[in-house]
This record gives C-alpha cells, structure tokens and sequence, in this order.
C-alpha cells in the first residue's frame, strides 16, 4: 500500500478552494492509501499568529478534516508541532538547502515582497515542508497546484541527502487533482482564492454561512458576453465557476457546458451556489458537532503516537547517516 502524506496550514479559517484542491482528494484516497493527514502549525508560525486564534484555528482545522470526511480509523490525523521530529528533520533538511533555491520559492517571494521584518522561517519553510513529507516514507502527496514548485524542491534535497549519505529517503510524487487545483478569487478571477484575501467577498469559507455563500457566489465577477464556456483567458470568472461547479458535482466542463446552453449568468450562478452548499452544509453540521468533543482530542491523541512512531525511526536513520550523536561504547 502507498503512503500519502498533506498537511494544511492553520492559518485561518479554509476556503472551498483548500477544500476542492486538497481536502477533496484526501478523502477520496484514504481507502485505498496508508495516510497521513498533518495541521502544520509550525508553518504557520512563520508569518505573525494571534495565539489565541491560532490555538482556535488548529483545532477548528483538526475539526474540518474529520468533518469533511476523514476516517481517523483509516488515516492518521495530527499536529504538526506535537511530533518534535518535524523540526528535528527540518533542520537537518536546511543544511542540505541552499539559499539561493529558497531565495527562488514563488511563495517566499510573494509573502515577502515589500515587507519589513520577514522572518528566517519564511525562507526556510520549504525544508520544513520537506521534512513533514520524508518523516513518513511518502510516495504521494496530494496538494494544489501552488505547492508544486515546494514539492519539486523536496525531491531535490531528498535525493541531494540519499546521495550523499546513504540512501534513506523515499522520493515523492506530487499529486495534483485534474479539476480544482487552483480555484480563483471571485472577485478578481486571475488570482488565486486565498484564505487571507483583505476582500471578503473573494473567499468562499467553508464555515461560512450558507445565506452568505450563495451572496458571494452570486456577486461574482464574470463578463458581459452572457454564455457560459470555458475560456480561462478571456472569462476567467465564468471559467472559475465551471470548475468549481465541476468539482462539487464531479461532472466534466464539456457537460456543463453542453448543459447551460442558452441560460444566463443568473441561474448559472445559483446552480454553482446549490452545488456548493450541497457539499458545505453537512460538513458544518458535522463540524459543530465534533469541534467541542473529547472524541476530537482522543484522535489528536492517537494521530500524534502514531505519527511519532513513525517519525522517529526515519530521524534515527537521517541522523545517523549524518555522523550525529555518538555510537554508544557501554555494553
Ligand atoms: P495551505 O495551507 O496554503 O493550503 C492547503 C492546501 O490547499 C491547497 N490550496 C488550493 N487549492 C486550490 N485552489 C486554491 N485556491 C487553493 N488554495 C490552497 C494548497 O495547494 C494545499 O494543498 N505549504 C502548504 C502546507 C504544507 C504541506 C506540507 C502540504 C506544509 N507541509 C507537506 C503538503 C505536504 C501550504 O501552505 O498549504
């Protein structure tokens, strides 16, 4: 059986897009996969954190991932910092790093353009997130399309490391979903969806109330052409609608196509805003009743052994394939 490993930043309250670009693809694969599903709260803390919201996002998170369907009695759900041999194999990883390579990362250089005070964490995120995948043996992870340049680069140091030392780390290959790995802005449909978007009305949060879902959803920006194709360049709104509407209801764009022939924008949006609350609502109602249980923290609690089980052995072999620690001479 492969091993999958992903993790999702705790960084804010998640977006369809986290939902329809990695968390989909997550439930779809735990029966099949040995999976490891991580809150990487370490990561997180390279940008400022409110503590007291970060402490209510992670669990919020761990919440989500059970609420949108991961099966804690198939895949490993856990937090990041509670399994120290992250950070442990996260330094080990930056000595196989070099700067410049890290200088290169898009998502460095879009968190710290123009910015005062930039953290070392930030340019030093990327052996971290190598760290997390390698600890486990990985041979999948599945992610959006904006970590694939971070995975390019966790092959490099892996095979970088096995070929200097010895060789200890499985090389992963990224997973990217056909439909939904990218999911724009509603508002301005050439960016990104982002959780943190200042514009609230660019962001669908999957906590968000359903009657707000369907007013973001129906305010989205799209065109005056008034037809309802799939045409990235020239209709990015319409076209981020489709696939979003594709991915919820797992029909391919040329059928939905096909299917709005001759109907306008209007009831096109209001299809889009049904297929979306049609997957949103049971996941909150779920949510609300898991985020308070003891049974959340049972799972944390076990995610974290088992996870730590794992974890340590590969840091043991990393470590001692570096000439770390010393070989002990008692008997
Ligand atoms: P993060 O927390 O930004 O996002 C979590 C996942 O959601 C995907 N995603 C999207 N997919 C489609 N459309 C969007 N608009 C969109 N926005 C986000 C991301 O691609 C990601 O899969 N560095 C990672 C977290 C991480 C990680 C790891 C991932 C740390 N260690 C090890 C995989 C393996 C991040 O910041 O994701």
């Amino acid at each position: 059986m492969q091993t999958i490993f992903s993790g999702i930043q705790p960084s804010g309250s998640l977006s369809i897009g986290n939902y329809l670009g990695a968390m989909k693809q997550f439930v779809d694969l735990q029966d099949e996969h040995h999976c490891y599903f991580c809150i990487v709260d370490e990561h997180a803390i390279t940008v400022p954190q409110d503590r007291l919201k970060l402490r209510e996002n992670i669990r919020s998170l761990a919440a989500l991932y059970l609420a949108s369907g991961i099966d804690p009695n198939k895949a490993t759900l856990f937090i990041q910092s509670e399994v120290s041999a992250h950070t442990q194999l996260g330094w080990i990883m930056q000595t196989q790093s070099y700067i410049g390579e890290l200088e290169r990362m898009t998502q460095f250089k879009d968190k710290s353009h123009g910015k005062e005070g930039v953290s070392s964490a930030l340019l030093t995120y990327p052996p971290l997130m190598a760290a997390d995948i390698l600890l486990y043996n990985t041979d999948i992870v599945p992610v959006g399309n904006d970590q694939k340049q971070h995975l390019e680069l966790t092959r490099d140091l892996a095979e970088r490391f096995n070929r200097k030392f010895n060789d200890i780390f499985t090389i992963p290959e990224v997973k990217i979903s056909e439909v939904g790995a990218r999911i724009m802005s509603l508002q301005e449909p050439t960016k990104k969806m982002s959780k943190s978007d200042e514009n609230q009305k660019a962001t669908v949060f999957m906590l968000d109330e359903p009657k707000k879902i369907e007013k973001k959803i129906k305010s989205a920006v799209t065109d005056s052409e008034g037809i309802v194709r799939f045409d990235p360049i020239d209709k990015p709104g319409v076209s981020n609608l489709l696939t979003i509407l594709s991915s919820c209801t797992n029909t391919s764009i040329k059928d939905l196509e096909a299917k709005y022939v001759g109907v306008g924008y209007g009831d096109f949006k209001q299809d889009v805003a049904n297929a979306v609350l049609d997957i949103l609502v049971p996941i909150q109602k779920r949510y609300y009743a898991i985020i308070d249980s003891e049974t959340l923290d049972d799972i944390l609690d076990d995610g974290r052994d088992k996870a730590t089980a794992v974890a340590e052995k590969t840091l043991k072999k990393a470590k001692k394939a570096m000439g770390l620690g010393r070989v002990v001479k008692r008997n």
